[in-house]
């Protein structure tokens, strides 16, 4: 029997077919362009090679065409009477996520890897602040997502992926030296790893090398694919560096032609939640944003996220709605009461709606209540900073600028002397 890249057995006796996988699994693991190509030409090879259909339904699913990996999975479904066990709970796990039991997939997940720890493509689902453990809106879930990765960590040796992964774990848990050490690790056995890229910039952006993390991602992007999964999200690092530098028409350019819906390849959640960011960041440090910014992404919003529940999104959406007036899709968060910390979204949307009225009162008490917790909104340290941030900014702006520098000083320390914040510097 024919194995995988991590040695896992497949059932298939095609070595095109298992070539093509691999190049698919690597493509994907890497955040790389040409995984779903890889992966059809894994089918084309081997017909009734099932986990080709998984391995294409996932990275149907990571580029946001839900319909087409459903498709794909009942495709899979029918060759599963001749496959191994692992590949049967590889069936399983996909079919949890797509059809939105987050919370049993990640028990199934867990099942898996503690079976078949270097089931990499499986072990991913759980990985990252967008993973089934990032987005479970559980208080302690940085803590989680590194007990899960350290578990992995000692079955894959000299691994580009997983060291990458252990990393953000560590970097999102405060720990940046170890952190940093591991992702040099694994961008050195693989420079191309978009995910190792993208942490890197997280290690920097948490030290606040502001420089430096300009560097780094001026020299790394330029031979990274456009149409790749992160290259919108990479931009929003870049423009938020830009910001963060004082460098304002740097900041628009790079969000109007690769942050913004308008112009990005990203995922619908990347766009909207990276470009509502951006733009208020933007305002904190004192720049202008158009109404017409924000009325075009609050119908962006409307659009893509209707319907409560991806309480990350949803503290964005809502955000994007206050700032253009709309009252109508506002008010479904502010009233609402669904998804993983859908009950505290709706804090953050009657707190941004207070904001837009410049009721900053009315907004302190909305944020004091969940401060504590904005961890489970999911996203990483660097995302939250647009709460972290506000939060600061709704003190002063009441007249309790120490209270806001000293809340800096105490959740966001290395942003102490220079946050971006229009007003807030106290000499
Ligand atoms: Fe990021």
């Amino acid at each position: 029997m024919l194995t995988d890249f991590y040695g896992n057995q497949l059932t298939t006796s095609t070595g095109l077919a298992r070539d093509s996988y691999d190049i698919g699994l690597r493509a994907f693991l890497s955040a790389n362009y040409g995984a779903m190509e890889a992966f059809s030409q894994a089918i084309e090879a081997d017909p009734n090679f099932a986990l080709a259909y998984l391995g294409l339904a996932r990275a149907l699913m990571s580029s946001g065409q839900v319909a087409d990996a459903k498709a794909t999975l009942g495709k899979a479904k029918n060759l599963l009477a001749k496959v191994t066990d692992r590949e049967k709970s590889n069936f399983l796990c996909c079919e949890l996520i797509l059809s939105g039991e987050a919370k049993k997939a990640r028990i199934a997940v867990q099942n898996h890897v503690s079976e078949w720890p270097r089931d990499a493509i499986i072990a991913q689902m759980s990985t990252s602040v967008f993973g089934l453990i990032g987005f479970s809106g559980k208080p302690d879930r940085e803590n989680d997502l590194l007990e899960y990765t350290a578990k992995l960590l000692p079955h894959y040796g000299e691994d580009w992926w997983m060291m990458s992964m252990h990393a953000i774990s560590l970097c999102e848990t405060g720990q940046t030296l170890k952190s940093m050490q591991l992702m040099e690790k694994a961008l050195n056995l693989n420079p191309r790893n978009a995910n190792a890229a993208h942490f890197f910039a997280h290690i920097l952006y948490e030290e606040n090398e502001v420089s430096a993390g300009r560097d780094f991602l001026a020299a790394w992007m330029p031979n990274y694919d456009r149409r790749s999964l992160l290259y919108g999200h990479l931009s929003w690092h870049q423009a938020l560096w830009a910001l963060h530098d004082g460098d304002e028409s740097e900041m628009w350019k790079i969000v109007d032609s690769a942050v913004s819906h308008v112009n990005a390849s990203s995922l619908p959640i990347n766009a909207l939640t990276d470009t509502a960011s951006i733009y208020y960041r933007a305002k904190l440090a004192g720049y202008s944003v158009s109404a017409e910014r924000w009325l075009e992404l609050s119908k962006y919003a409307a659009e893509k996220f209707s319907i409560m529940g991806q309480s990350f999104a949803d503290i964005h959406a809502a955000l994007a709605h206050a700032m253009a007036g709309n009252e109508e899709y506002l008010s479904k968060l502010i009233d609402g009461n669904s998804g993983f910390a859908g009950d505290i979204v709706p804090a953050v949307a009657k707190a941004w709606k207070a904001i837009s009225k410049n009721k900053w009162d009315r907004a302190r008490e909305e944020l004091e209540t969940v401060s504590s917790e904005f961890e489970r909104f999911g996203g990483s340290r660097a995302q939250r900073d647009l709460l972290e941030f506000t939060y600061a900014n709704v003190l002063m702006r009441i007249g309790e600028k120490e209270d806001a520098r000293k809340i800096l000083l105490e959740r966001r320390p290395n942003f102490y002397e220079t946050v971006p914040i229009e007003g807030i510097a106290s000499y």
